[in-house]
């Protein structure tokens, strides 16, 4: 297998339009799962809400309507180019990595992260200052992925999805990133003194069409060359991934979703 470097974020440098429409629909399908998580996490008027990697922002502006004026939501990711500020008032834009920007500890009282630790191979620092910036009593609110769930079920373009499947864990694992993270978020809370209070694994098994499928097909086309570049797979391997992924009769699983509300102690040990 070829080695890929790759410490940056896995989308940099991908087609801009495309890149909004799939962040888009990645919020399509799963805001309502992240809406219900804040929900169970207590967000009320007036929490001070961090969202990180905010990506096009709507779950930023959800967090605005709910905390109204006498709250505050901060939104930050490595480049802003898809949060439209008039169409999030309410939210504080800040761009630049979360390790690297100024933020006062214990000022949130919620502070959320949907797939945005697993493009950090130190996603153990990013941890850190979520669990600085979380006032005593906070809730941190994390949904990361676990791509080593991925495997087909059937259809015509079975083999293919699952190689595509290889490449994609190869493709993380070569960037010093864990494609299996969403896994390891309840013993990594734990260890570091939070008290879990939910841990979710959804694991949708779909077919092709399903939204899941769509934006997992719209990745492959936006990460193509990183995928070709494990070598694990060729051209015609994407082109059978794309047809999988259309194909009603072509059933598989193209990954998991780890959901954890995890709350900080008012006397953190460990
Ligand atoms: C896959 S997108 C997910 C966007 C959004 N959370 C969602 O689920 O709709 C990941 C986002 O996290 C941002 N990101 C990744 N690492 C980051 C870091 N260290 N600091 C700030 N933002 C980061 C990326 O720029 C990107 O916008």
């Amino acid at each position: 297998m070829t080695e890929v470097p790759e410490s940056k974020y896995t989308f940099a440098d991908v087609e801009t339009a495309r890149e909004l429409e799939r962040l888009r629909r990645i919020e399509q399908v799963f805001d309502p799962g992240s809406r219900r998580r804040l929900e169970v996490a207590g967000i009320a008027r007036g929490f001070r809400c961090l969202e990180v990697g905010a990506g096009a922002g709507s779950i930023a502006a959800w967090m605005a309507e709910c905390v109204g004026a006498e709250g505050e939501v901060v939104a930050v990711d490595l480049n802003v180019q898809f949060l439209d500020a008039a169409r999030m008032p309410g939210v504080r834009i800040v761009e630049g990595d979360l390790r690297e920007i100024e933020l006062v500890p214990e000022q949130f009282d919620a502070v959320h992260a949907r797939y945005v630790l697993v493009h950090n191979p130190d996603y153990g620092k990013l941890l850190e200052v979520m669990l600085r910036v979380l006032r005593p009593g906070g809730c941190l609110i994390l949904e990361e992925p676990d791509f080593t769930a991925a495997r087909g079920v059937q259809g015509a373009d079975l083999n293919a999805f699952d190689r595509v499947n290889r490449a994609i864990v190869a493709m993380f694992e070569a960037g010093g990133k864990d494609p299996g993270l969403g896994l390891k978020l309840p013993a990594a809370l734990a260890d570091r003194g939070l008290v879990l209070e939910l841990v979710e694994n959804e694991v949708p098994l779909c077919r092709g069409g399903h939204p899941v499928a769509d934006v997992m097909s719209r990745s492959a086309i936006q990460l193509r060359e990183k995928y070709l570049a494990t070598g694990c797979i060729d051209e015609a391997d994407l082109a059978g991934y794309a047809r999988f992924a259309a194909d009603p009769s072509a059933w598989g699983i193209y990954y998991g979703t780890v959901g954890v509300i995890a709350r900080k102690p008012r006397v953190l040990s460990g």
